[in-house]
Protein backbone atom coordinates (compact mmCIF):
# COMPACT_ATOMS: atom_id res chain seq x y z
CA UNK A 1 0.00 0.00 0.00
CA UNK A 2 1.10 3.97 -0.32
CA UNK A 3 1.25 4.49 3.47
CA UNK A 4 4.15 1.66 3.31
CA UNK A 5 5.94 4.67 2.07
CA UNK A 6 4.92 7.79 3.69
CA UNK A 7 6.23 6.68 6.81
CA UNK A 8 9.21 9.50 6.89
CA UNK A 9 7.13 11.44 8.66
CA UNK A 10 9.31 14.41 8.20
CA UNK A 11 8.52 14.37 4.09
CA UNK A 12 5.12 13.41 4.53
CA UNK A 13 4.30 15.83 1.92
CA UNK A 14 6.48 14.98 -0.49
CA UNK A 15 5.47 11.77 -0.11
CA UNK A 16 1.99 12.78 -0.82
CA UNK A 17 3.31 14.59 -4.04
CA UNK A 18 4.31 11.34 -5.56
CA UNK A 19 1.73 9.33 -4.76
CA UNK A 20 -0.18 12.33 -6.22
CA UNK A 21 2.06 12.13 -9.64
CA UNK A 22 1.87 8.63 -9.79
CA UNK A 23 -2.16 8.43 -9.36
CA UNK A 24 -1.93 11.13 -12.23
CA UNK A 25 -0.23 8.61 -14.39
CA UNK A 26 3.63 10.00 -13.29
CA UNK A 27 5.35 6.73 -12.56
CA UNK A 28 7.83 7.34 -9.50
CA UNK A 29 11.00 5.79 -8.55
CA UNK A 30 12.73 6.90 -5.76
CA UNK A 31 14.61 6.28 -2.34
CA UNK A 32 13.11 6.63 0.75
CA UNK A 33 13.56 6.25 4.35
CA UNK A 34 10.71 3.66 5.37
CA UNK A 35 9.33 3.06 8.88
CA UNK A 36 8.25 -0.04 10.22
CA UNK A 37 5.18 -0.34 12.20
CA UNK A 38 7.53 -0.52 15.47
CA UNK A 39 8.76 3.08 14.48
CA UNK A 40 12.54 1.90 13.24
CA UNK A 41 13.30 3.36 10.03
CA UNK A 42 15.10 1.26 6.56
CA UNK A 43 16.46 2.51 3.40
CA UNK A 44 14.18 1.41 0.53
CA UNK A 45 13.33 1.66 -3.43
CA UNK A 46 9.99 2.62 -3.64
CA UNK A 47 8.16 2.61 -6.95
CA UNK A 48 4.91 3.58 -7.55
CA UNK A 49 2.79 2.56 -10.39
CA UNK A 50 -1.02 3.92 -11.20
CA UNK A 51 -2.95 0.81 -12.05
CA UNK A 52 -4.67 0.49 -15.33
CA UNK A 53 -7.84 -1.10 -16.26
CA UNK A 54 -11.58 -0.31 -15.60
CA UNK A 55 -11.10 -2.20 -11.70
CA UNK A 56 -8.47 0.09 -10.62
CA UNK A 57 -10.24 3.03 -9.79
CA UNK A 58 -7.10 5.28 -9.45
CA UNK A 59 -5.38 3.30 -7.41
CA UNK A 60 -1.54 3.04 -6.56
CA UNK A 61 0.78 0.66 -6.45
CA UNK A 62 3.88 0.84 -4.42
CA UNK A 63 6.73 -1.72 -4.68
CA UNK A 64 9.01 -0.89 -1.68
CA UNK A 65 11.97 -3.14 -1.28
CA UNK A 66 14.44 -2.86 1.70
CA UNK A 67 18.07 -2.15 0.33
CA UNK A 68 19.60 -2.42 4.01
CA UNK A 69 21.59 -4.66 2.87
CA UNK A 70 22.78 -3.48 -0.21
CA UNK A 71 24.00 -0.24 1.31
CA UNK A 72 25.71 -2.37 4.01
CA UNK A 73 27.86 -3.98 1.19
CA UNK A 74 28.02 -0.79 -0.63
CA UNK A 75 30.00 1.09 2.63
CA UNK A 76 31.91 -1.81 3.24
CA UNK A 77 33.08 -1.90 -0.48
CA UNK A 78 34.00 1.94 -0.01
CA UNK A 79 35.63 0.95 3.15
CA UNK A 80 38.26 -1.56 1.55
CA UNK A 81 38.37 0.93 -1.57
CA UNK A 82 39.53 3.32 1.26
CA UNK A 83 41.93 0.80 2.60
CA UNK A 84 43.35 0.04 -0.37
CA UNK A 85 43.69 3.24 -1.25
CA UNK A 86 45.45 4.04 1.94
CA UNK A 87 47.85 1.13 1.59
CA UNK A 88 48.87 1.95 -2.30
CA UNK A 89 49.36 5.92 -0.57
CA UNK A 90 51.41 3.97 2.39
CA UNK A 91 53.64 2.39 -0.23
CA UNK A 92 54.41 5.49 -2.24
CA UNK A 93 55.28 7.38 0.88
CA UNK A 94 57.24 4.25 1.56
CA UNK A 95 59.34 4.64 -1.69
CA UNK A 96 60.61 7.99 -1.84
CA UNK A 97 61.20 7.66 2.29
CA UNK A 98 63.29 4.32 1.11
CA UNK A 99 65.32 6.59 -1.27
CA UNK A 100 65.85 9.51 1.28
CA UNK A 101 67.14 6.99 4.09
CA UNK A 102 70.04 5.67 1.75
CA UNK A 103 72.28 8.17 2.00
CA UNK A 104 71.35 8.38 6.21
CA UNK A 105 72.53 4.83 6.28
CA UNK A 106 75.82 4.92 4.19
CA UNK A 107 76.92 8.08 5.29
CA UNK A 108 78.06 7.48 8.53
CA UNK A 109 79.44 4.00 8.04
CA UNK A 110 81.97 5.59 5.88
CA UNK A 111 82.62 8.40 7.77
CA UNK A 112 82.84 6.29 11.40
CA UNK A 113 86.59 4.66 10.03
CA UNK A 114 87.66 7.95 9.35
CA UNK A 115 91.34 8.71 11.01
CA UNK A 116 90.96 11.01 14.20
CA UNK A 117 87.50 11.40 14.49
CA UNK A 118 86.52 12.43 18.11
CA UNK A 119 84.92 9.75 19.75
CA UNK A 120 82.35 11.73 20.17
CA UNK A 121 81.59 12.07 16.90
CA UNK A 122 82.10 8.38 16.33
CA UNK A 123 79.27 7.49 18.89
CA UNK A 124 76.79 10.09 17.36
CA UNK A 125 77.81 8.81 13.86
CA UNK A 126 76.61 5.02 15.24
CA UNK A 127 73.07 6.35 16.55
CA UNK A 128 72.35 8.09 13.33
CA UNK A 129 73.13 4.67 11.45
CA UNK A 130 71.00 2.20 13.95
CA UNK A 131 68.08 4.80 13.87
CA UNK A 132 68.53 5.02 10.11
CA UNK A 133 68.23 1.65 10.09
CA UNK A 134 65.24 0.96 11.96
CA UNK A 135 63.66 3.50 9.83
CA UNK A 136 64.69 2.00 6.60
CA UNK A 137 63.51 -1.46 8.25
CA UNK A 138 59.86 0.29 8.92
CA UNK A 139 59.71 1.50 5.49
CA UNK A 140 60.51 -1.92 4.13
CA UNK A 141 57.37 -3.25 6.09
CA UNK A 142 55.68 -0.52 4.75
CA UNK A 143 56.34 -1.38 1.16
CA UNK A 144 55.53 -4.94 1.74
CA UNK A 145 51.52 -4.37 1.94
CA UNK A 146 52.15 -2.04 -1.39
CA UNK A 147 51.42 -4.19 -4.36
CA UNK A 148 54.17 -4.69 -6.73
CA UNK A 149 56.09 -6.64 -3.79
CA UNK A 150 57.46 -10.11 -5.39
CA UNK A 151 55.75 -13.09 -4.42
CA UNK A 152 57.52 -16.42 -4.07
CA UNK A 153 54.65 -18.67 -4.27
CA UNK A 154 54.67 -22.52 -3.10
CA UNK A 155 52.33 -25.17 -2.54
CA UNK A 156 52.30 -25.02 1.70
CA UNK A 157 50.71 -28.10 3.93
CA UNK A 158 49.29 -25.52 5.95
CA UNK A 159 49.01 -27.67 9.17
CA UNK A 160 52.44 -28.16 9.08
CA UNK A 161 53.44 -24.50 8.57
CA UNK A 162 51.76 -23.62 11.23
CA UNK A 163 52.77 -26.22 13.79
CA UNK A 164 56.41 -24.53 12.68
CA UNK A 165 55.76 -20.89 13.11
CA UNK A 166 54.31 -21.97 16.61
CA UNK A 167 57.56 -23.21 17.95
CA UNK A 168 58.77 -20.72 16.66
CA UNK A 169 56.38 -17.97 18.25
CA UNK A 170 56.27 -19.90 21.81
CA UNK A 171 60.40 -18.43 22.06
CA UNK A 172 59.05 -15.01 21.87
CA UNK A 173 55.76 -14.83 24.24
CA UNK A 174 56.33 -14.52 27.77
CA UNK A 175 56.11 -17.47 30.19
CA UNK A 176 52.19 -16.33 31.53
CA UNK A 177 50.83 -16.53 27.86
CA UNK A 178 49.95 -19.92 26.86
CA UNK A 179 49.85 -21.11 23.00
CA UNK A 180 48.19 -24.07 21.69
CA UNK A 181 48.03 -25.57 18.65
CA UNK A 182 45.20 -27.29 17.06
CA UNK A 183 45.66 -29.39 13.43
CA UNK A 184 41.54 -30.37 13.06
CA UNK A 185 42.44 -30.68 9.26
CA UNK A 186 45.09 -32.84 7.54
CA UNK A 187 46.69 -32.06 4.24
CA UNK A 188 45.28 -28.52 3.80
CA UNK A 189 47.12 -26.77 1.08
CA UNK A 190 47.66 -23.15 0.06
CA UNK A 191 49.84 -21.46 -2.36
CA UNK A 192 51.31 -19.36 -0.41
CA UNK A 193 54.48 -17.05 0.09
CA UNK A 194 56.51 -18.93 3.02
CA UNK A 195 57.55 -15.23 3.83
CA UNK A 196 54.61 -13.88 3.94
CA UNK A 197 52.26 -16.09 5.75
CA UNK A 198 54.69 -15.99 8.37
CA UNK A 199 54.43 -12.28 8.86
CA UNK A 200 50.63 -12.43 9.19
CA UNK A 201 51.26 -15.25 12.30
CA UNK A 202 53.85 -12.85 13.89
CA UNK A 203 51.81 -10.13 13.63
CA UNK A 204 48.12 -11.20 15.11
CA UNK A 205 50.29 -13.52 17.74
CA UNK A 206 52.29 -10.39 18.63
CA UNK A 207 48.53 -8.32 19.07
CA UNK A 208 47.25 -11.38 20.92
CA UNK A 209 50.65 -10.81 22.94
CA UNK A 210 50.09 -7.17 24.06
CA UNK A 211 46.51 -7.85 24.33
CA UNK A 212 47.04 -10.02 27.46
CA UNK A 213 49.19 -8.56 29.67
CA UNK A 214 48.27 -10.41 32.52
CA UNK A 215 48.74 -13.68 30.48
CA UNK A 216 46.35 -16.04 28.60
CA UNK A 217 46.04 -18.08 26.01
CA UNK A 218 46.73 -17.60 22.58
CA UNK A 219 45.60 -20.63 20.06
CA UNK A 220 46.15 -21.17 16.93
CA UNK A 221 44.02 -23.76 14.85
CA UNK A 222 44.27 -24.84 11.07
CA UNK A 223 40.73 -26.10 9.68
CA UNK A 224 39.15 -26.57 6.01
CA UNK A 225 35.97 -24.78 5.53
CA UNK A 226 33.63 -25.65 2.50
CA UNK A 227 31.68 -23.05 0.33
CA UNK A 228 29.70 -20.53 1.98
CA UNK A 229 31.90 -20.54 4.92
CA UNK A 230 33.15 -17.01 4.29
CA UNK A 231 31.35 -14.24 6.33
CA UNK A 232 29.23 -12.23 3.73
CA UNK A 233 31.56 -9.44 1.48
CA UNK A 234 30.84 -7.91 -1.37
CA UNK A 235 32.05 -9.78 -4.40
CA UNK A 236 33.91 -12.48 -2.83
CA UNK A 237 33.59 -15.85 -4.78
CA UNK A 238 32.94 -18.40 -2.43
CA UNK A 239 32.62 -21.57 -4.37
CA UNK A 240 35.65 -23.55 -3.34
CA UNK A 241 37.15 -25.14 -0.42
CA UNK A 242 39.24 -22.38 2.22
CA UNK A 243 41.82 -23.14 4.44
CA UNK A 244 40.92 -21.06 7.59
CA UNK A 245 43.68 -20.27 10.25
CA UNK A 246 42.11 -18.94 13.46
CA UNK A 247 44.54 -16.78 15.75
CA UNK A 248 42.47 -15.97 19.11
CA UNK A 249 43.58 -14.55 22.57
CA UNK A 250 42.19 -14.06 25.62
CA UNK A 251 42.92 -10.74 26.31
CA UNK A 252 41.23 -7.36 26.73
CA UNK A 253 39.37 -7.13 23.30
CA UNK A 254 38.37 -4.51 20.91
CA UNK A 255 35.75 -2.02 21.93
CA UNK A 256 33.03 -1.93 19.13
CA UNK A 257 33.98 1.82 18.42
CA UNK A 258 37.76 1.09 17.48
CA UNK A 259 36.77 -2.51 15.61
CA UNK A 260 36.02 -0.98 11.99
CA UNK A 261 39.20 0.85 12.38
CA UNK A 262 41.57 -1.93 13.10
CA UNK A 263 43.22 -2.81 9.45
CA UNK A 264 43.38 1.06 8.70
CA UNK A 265 47.51 1.61 8.11
CA UNK A 266 48.75 3.35 11.02
CA UNK A 267 45.66 2.96 13.16
CA UNK A 268 47.09 1.95 16.73
CA UNK A 269 45.58 2.79 20.30
CA UNK A 270 48.97 1.75 21.76
CA UNK A 271 50.71 5.08 23.18
CA UNK A 272 53.28 7.15 21.14
CA UNK A 273 56.48 5.24 20.28
CA UNK A 274 54.78 1.76 21.13
CA UNK A 275 52.59 0.97 17.80
CA UNK A 276 52.84 1.79 14.45
CA UNK A 277 49.68 0.34 13.28
CA UNK A 278 50.50 -1.22 10.89
CA UNK A 279 50.69 -4.86 11.74
CA UNK A 280 47.13 -5.25 11.02
CA UNK A 281 46.93 -3.53 7.96
CA UNK A 282 49.94 -5.26 6.28
CA UNK A 283 48.38 -8.89 7.64
CA UNK A 284 44.90 -7.57 6.11
CA UNK A 285 47.12 -6.43 2.31
CA UNK A 286 49.37 -10.03 2.16
CA UNK A 287 45.89 -12.00 2.73
CA UNK A 288 44.15 -9.86 -0.15
CA UNK A 289 47.49 -10.41 -2.50
CA UNK A 290 47.03 -14.38 -1.29
CA UNK A 291 43.00 -14.14 -2.54
CA UNK A 292 41.80 -14.69 0.70
CA UNK A 293 39.72 -12.90 3.41
CA UNK A 294 40.14 -11.82 7.36
CA UNK A 295 37.52 -11.23 9.76
CA UNK A 296 37.52 -10.59 13.60
CA UNK A 297 35.42 -10.89 16.63
CA UNK A 298 35.99 -9.70 19.71
CA UNK A 299 34.50 -9.78 22.84
CA UNK A 300 35.70 -6.75 25.28
CA UNK A 301 37.19 -8.15 28.50
CA UNK A 302 37.20 -11.79 26.80
CA UNK A 303 39.30 -11.71 23.95
CA UNK A 304 39.43 -11.54 20.52
CA UNK A 305 39.83 -13.84 17.43
CA UNK A 306 40.81 -13.69 13.71
CA UNK A 307 40.14 -15.68 11.03
CA UNK A 308 41.99 -16.01 7.90
CA UNK A 309 40.34 -17.42 5.02
CA UNK A 310 42.92 -18.56 2.07
CA UNK A 311 42.11 -20.35 -1.21
CA UNK A 312 42.40 -24.30 -0.56
CA UNK A 313 44.79 -26.07 -3.45
CA UNK A 314 45.15 -29.66 -4.69
CA UNK A 315 48.38 -31.79 -3.42
CA UNK A 316 49.73 -31.21 -7.18
CA UNK A 317 50.89 -27.41 -7.57
CA UNK A 318 48.88 -26.55 -10.18
CA UNK A 319 51.22 -24.19 -12.37
CA UNK A 320 52.91 -27.52 -13.16
CA UNK A 321 50.34 -29.06 -14.68
CA UNK A 322 49.12 -26.00 -17.17
CA UNK A 323 50.24 -23.63 -18.79
CA UNK A 324 53.76 -24.40 -19.94
CA UNK A 325 54.69 -25.36 -22.86
CA UNK A 326 57.45 -27.27 -24.43
N1 LIG B 1 44.43 -9.30 19.48
C1 LIG B 1 44.09 -8.03 19.74
N2 LIG B 1 43.46 -7.71 20.90
C2 LIG B 1 43.10 -6.43 21.16
N3 LIG B 1 43.33 -5.38 20.33
C3 LIG B 1 43.95 -5.64 19.17
C4 LIG B 1 44.36 -6.95 18.81
N4 LIG B 1 44.95 -6.89 17.59
C5 LIG B 1 44.90 -5.60 17.22
N5 LIG B 1 44.31 -4.83 18.16
C6 LIG B 1 44.05 -3.38 18.07
O1 LIG B 1 44.29 -2.97 16.74
C7 LIG B 1 45.23 -1.91 16.71
C8 LIG B 1 46.04 -1.99 15.43
O2 LIG B 1 46.89 -3.11 15.43
P1 LIG B 1 48.18 -3.11 14.52
O3 LIG B 1 47.78 -2.74 13.13
O4 LIG B 1 48.89 -4.40 14.70
O5 LIG B 1 49.04 -1.91 15.06
P2 LIG B 1 49.83 -1.78 16.45
O6 LIG B 1 49.94 -3.16 17.02
O7 LIG B 1 51.13 -1.19 16.08
O8 LIG B 1 49.00 -0.86 17.29
C9 LIG B 1 46.03 -2.06 17.98
O9 LIG B 1 46.58 -0.83 18.39
C10 LIG B 1 44.96 -2.56 18.96
O10 LIG B 1 44.18 -1.50 19.43
MG1 LIG C 1 50.54 -4.82 16.00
Amino acid sequence: SPEASSGAGHEAAEAFARVEAARAGEPQDFEWVARRRDGSTFPAEVRLRRLEGPEAGGRVLAVVRDLTEEKRRQEELRAQERLAALGRLAAGVAHDFNNLLTPICLYPEMLRDLPGLPERARRALGVIEAQGKRAAKLVRQLLDFGRGSVLRREILDVGGFVTDAAEMLRHTLPDSVRLEMEVRAQDVRVEADPVQLQQVLVNLAVNARDAMPEGGTVTLAVDRVGPGSLPAEPGAPDEGEWCRITVADTGEGIPADVLPRIFEPFFTTRAPGEGTGLGLSQVHGLVAEHGGHITVESEPGRGTTFRVYLPCRGTEPEGQKKGETG
